[in-house]
């Protein structure tokens, strides 16, 4: 392990994808998972694959099919979670398996309901499980920012004793400021007192602090870093990973360590992850946001024609922001549609590519260039777009107007039958909503969330609509991206109620 060496695991897939409201399937998740390999990221929290068949099936496949970084798989200190984890990484090149429990006062009583020592018990027997299916066992000391600072030091030594190699001491809630925290790393730094256990830090962002305390814990020795692609995860966020690289690009001088990340990937890596996530990112967000590199008072604008560096402390090439963006347009052929689909990571079966390229004609009358994330929305609703094959849209209308109560007629084929609906709303989306649950069969669900973001600027592009439906403790999402909000909403409601329907289905709620 070279000294000053951060190691960069990035968990996108697995504590960013646990943001409200995003779901992303096995394919969605090998692409992004693709895209981090290439970005030079050192290990992949893949999923959690004890938490659904889904995240199973996730790991697994970014398992087999992504080379080069380590690919951990998270499991609580359960023999079930341990062996799920283990069959998923089964055809990883280096699998890690990620063992955690709680350690602070709070989550051992009221959640955990164990004692310090059966805790301390469940480590030395748990990690020792996971090791003896992988060499690489990480520990986590979930909720470490409130626990006893000695107990922890107790609970890394007994996960070393076990066989772990890595010690991740998580600021669960985002509750240590950057000085408290740097003193925590460096006193169980102290008490373990073995220099070839990385230490590891994973920050939350409650407080809009999980990028400095992150650092901070660079500062006090940490050599791993947990943090996912635009901040996404729990609550408030994880540190964003381009945020903390950055800082280390920029102020090398007071950081000193290297790192393996490709930084010219980082905008590619956060537009995908953007798009993918329907997780829109806000225009003034470090390093990524649309305004980090724009200048307009005419101060600042004098000083960048003057020299650069007067205002700008990182450039937009140097994360790859693409000075021209397309190339596609009506003329293009099948073989540049998939050599660019390949450039961007993604792929597609014969069929899917066949359907991908009537949309991109189809989007290339009513718009002269089709760019890179027009073809990533379109790549992104035809592969996702297979996820309620049951609950097929034969068609719909929908009228509204300043004298007219907005209406909704939708035919759908669901399992073989096709049924006919009508439905009246507050507005357009509403009515849509209300056909499409009645033609599915689905009575007390609710549209619990609606966003619409554009995919690129410009009047003419496509948007990307991506909704919540709740109902019977359970949520489902779905996503879909048009011209017409209308039509992406459309699809967007049909998948959501179709799995919401699948789900009811199989719990017997409806039959
Ligand atoms: O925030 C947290 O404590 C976690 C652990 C499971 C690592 O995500
Ligand atoms: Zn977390």
């Amino acid at each position: 392990m070279s000294e000053d060496r951060v190691y960069i695991f990035d968990t996108t897939l697995r504590d960013g994808e646990q943001s409200p409201g995003v779901a992303l399937n096995a394919a969605t998740k090998l692409a992004i998972a693709e895209q981090l390999a290439r970005l030079g990221v050192d290990i992949i929290e893949a999923g959690f694959p004890q938490a659904s068949e889904g995240d199973f099936e996730a790991v697994r496949s970014i398992a087999a099919h992504v080379h080069g970084p380590t690919i951990a798989a998270l499991a609580r200190c359960h023999d079930a979670d341990i062996e799920a984890a283990a069959r998923a990484l089964e055809p990883a090149e280096h699998p890690r398996i990620h063992v955690f429990i709680a350690t602070s006062p709070v989550h051992m009583q009221a959640k955990l309901k164990l004692s310090p020592e059966e805790v301390l018990a469940r480590v030395a027997e748990k990690v020792a499980k996971a090791r003896a299916y992988v060499d690489d066992v990480e520990f986590s000391a979930e909720d470490a920012t409130r626990s006893d600072w000695d107990f922890l030091v107790e609970v890394a030594k007994t996960a070393v004793a076990a066989g772990a190699t890595t010690i991740n001491l998580p600021d669960t809630v985002g509750y240590t400021t950057p000085e408290e925290y740097r003193q925590l790393v460096a006193h169980i730094r102290r008490g373990l007192n073995n220099p070839a256990i990385r230490i590891s830090v994973h920050c939350h962002n409650d407080l809009g602090l999980a990028v400095a305390n992150t650092l901070a814990g660079i500062e006090a020795g940490c050599r791993q870093v947990e943090v996912a692609v635009n901040g996404i995860g729990e609550r408030a966020g994880n540190a964003a990973l381009e945020e903390v690289v950055m800082a280390l690009v920029a102020r090398r001088d007071q950081f000193r360590v290297t790192h393996h990340i490709q930084t010219q990937e980082i905008y590619r890596t956060s537009q995908m992850v953007s798009r993918l996530t329907g997780m829109v990112i806000q225009p003034n967000k470090a390093v990524v946001g649309k305004n980090a590199f724009r200048h307009e008072s005419g101060i600042h604008q004098d000083g960048m024609l003057k020299d650069r560096r007067t205002y700008e402390i990182l450039t937009p090439e140097s994360i790859g922001v693409p000075q021209t963006l397309l190339v596609l347009g009506k003329h293009s052929g099948r073989h540049a549609l998939r050599q660019r689909l390949a450039e961007l990571g993604l792929s597609a079966t014969p069929e899917q590519l066949d359907n991908i390229q009537k949309r991109v004609k189809a989007l290339a009358e009513i718009k002269s260039e089709i760019n890179d994330a027009d073809l990533e929305a379109l790549w992104q609703d035809e592969v996702q777009g297979q996820k309620v094959e049951e609950a097929e849209l034969v068609t719909w209308q929908v009228a509204t107007g300043a004298d007219t109560v907005p209406n909704a007629r939708v035919v759908v084929r669901f399992r073989g039958a096709v049924r006919e609906a009508h439905g009246v709303g507050d507005g357009p989306v509403h009515a849509l909503f209300q056909a499409l649950a009645q033609a599915l069969g689905l009575q007390g669900v609710e549209l619990s969330s609606f966003r619409l973001a554009p995919v690129s600027p410009g009047e003419d592009g496509l948007a990307t609509v991506t909704v919540e439906v709740r109902g019977y403790d359970h949520e489902t999402a779905g996503q879909a991206s048009d011209a017409d909000v209308l039509k992406a909403s459309a699809y967007a409601l049909k998948d959501a109620l179709g799995l919401m329907a699948r789900h009811l289905l199989a719990r017997g709620i409806v039959a």
